[in-house]
């Protein structure tokens, strides 16, 4: 069997924690494979919406297995939470939800660090969710990361005190930075013994002997590929893969071994924190989409920014993807419209794009939009897509060819009931 993978394609919150969990039923395996509490991934079903930051979204449905892969970090505290928030449905967790051995530790510190470097950013901050994902990635790459598997070790204190000394010791780059690590170190420690009630194995070994055995494995990706640390608009980006090449790096999965690759995309554009955002609408009827759409960050809370869906920059995601379908959410937060736009290339001094270009950050981009007749009436009723309206059906068609893929998905509402099949895909 191959590994599917699902994927945002534009700034993150597209909607993946719905989708996926509509697909598990599909699956025997869910796998993160990147990011971590920064995710914020809302499920809602039987009137009850859940939202999830580490743990995978198939973690409600009977038979399947969870696994938090080893490109994932980890905040034991944020996990323990997300546990507890889990109580309540009975859900026999040590049978469904496994982590990685080689999944990275996010440390006290690393969040004052990453609290810390925003604040010395000033107005040129990234908009980091402040969980610490950025140094906490920085010490895996500079071989300094506390994993998983450490926790085990007879040495797991002293290694922990040798890292803390060392953001300490960064720390005083930061003299009017005030914290307190003192309250912060009881609970994570122990949040730490609490995930020892998990079981953590060598996840590359585990899912790469299930596709031998023929399990069906999914990948859920966090962020989105705008968001990806080489391919986003960099440097206001995470700082992981969340391409589909993050999949083999992020669970040891051969690239030979990615099957279906569904890219995931709302039917306008969204983007929390800061960095360019071509299609950006600031007046009204941005403020009209962010109501509709209740467009507020799950993990923050922050209102995220708005615009037009931006055909370039969709083209470019579905590029790096190598997506193979299309799931178009939110489709029913552009019901009271009667027009919509979309942008078909954009103008950077006085030329022609028809790409999402390299200086984005630096220069002005004039998005060019072609105007759209909407459908303009409730859609959030609808379970077929045949009882659609056609002006739905026409922006549906008029996406499949400008993007070159089909949409197989059609979301018109966040609970699991309001998911529309498009194609039947083999
Ligand atoms: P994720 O990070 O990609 O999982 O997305 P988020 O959960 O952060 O944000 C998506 C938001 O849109 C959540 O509040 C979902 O409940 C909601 N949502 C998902 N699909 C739809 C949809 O088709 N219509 C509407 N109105 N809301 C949706
Ligand atoms: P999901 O998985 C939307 C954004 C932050 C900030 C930048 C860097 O729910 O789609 P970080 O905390 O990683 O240092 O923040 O990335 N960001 C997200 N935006 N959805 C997310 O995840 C995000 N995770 C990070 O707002 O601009
Ligand atoms: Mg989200």
């Amino acid at each position: 069997m191959k590994v599917d993978v699902l994927l945002g394609l534009q700034w993150g919150d597209e909607g993946k924690g719905k989708i996926v969990d509509v697909l598990t039923p599909k699956y025997d395996i869910i796998s993160r494979f990147q990011g971590g509490p920064n995710a914020g991934h809302t499920l809602e079903f039987e009137g009850t919406k859940h939202v999830l930051h580490t743990i995978p979204s198939g973690i409600f449905r009977d038979g399947v297995m969870n696994l938090v892969g080893n490109g994932v970090v980890i905040d034991p505290v944020i996990f323990q939470a997300e546990l507890v928030k889990l109580k309540p449905f009975n859900l026999d967790i040590p049978s469904r939800l496994i982590i990685s051995k080689k999944a990275h530790l996010i440390l006290p510190t690393h969040r004052i660090l990453d609290a810390a470097s925003e604040v010395a950013k000033g107005k040129n901050k990234i908009g980091s969710t402040l969980k610490g994902i950025g140094p906490t990635y920085m010490d895996k790459t500079g071989r300094n990361g506390l994993r998983v598997g450490d926790i085990y070790s007879p040495r797991f204190e002293e290694k922990y005190k040798a890292l803390v000394e060392k953001h300490e010791a960064m720390l005083k780059r930061f003299p009017d930075f005030v914290y307190n690590l003192d309250e912060l170190e009881g609970p994570w420690m122990e949040a730490i013994e609490k995930l020892k009630e998990l079981q953590a194995v060598d996840s590359e070994q585990y899912i790469n002997d299930a596709i031998k055995a023929g399990k069906k494995v999914l990948a859920e990706g966090a962020q989105g590929t705008m968001l990806d640390v080489d391919f986003g608009t960099y440097p206001f980006v995470t700082s992981s893969n969340t391409v589909t090449a993050g999949t083999c790096t992020g669970l040891g999965v051969p690239p030979t071994k990615i099957g279906n690759v569904i890219g995931i995309f709302k039917a306008y554009c969204t983007r929390v924190g800061s960095g360019p955002f071509p299609t950006e609408l600031e007046g009204e009827v941005g403020e009209k989409i962010r109501k509709e759409g209740f467009e507020f960050g799950a993990t923050t809370g922050r209102p995220r920014r708005c615009g037009w869906i931006d055909i370039p920059q969709l083209k470019y995601a579905i590029m790096i993807n190598g997506v193979s379908e299309l799931s178009m959410m939110k489709a029913d937060v552009l019901d009271n419209f009667e027009t919509i736009q979309a942008c078909t290339h954009y103008m950077i001094d006085g030329e022609r794009y028809d790409y999402f270009p390299y200086d984005v950050n630096d220069v002005e981009v004039i998005p060019v939009y072609e105007e759209i007749k909407a459908w303009n009436c409730d859609t959030t009723k609808l379970r077929s897509i045949d009882d659609a309206p056609a002006e739905l059906k026409a922006y549906v068609t008029y996406l499949e060819q400008k993007l070159e893929v089909p949409i197989t998905v059609v979301s018109v509402g966040p609970d699991r009931t309001q998911t529309l099949s498009n194609k039947v895909i083999a």
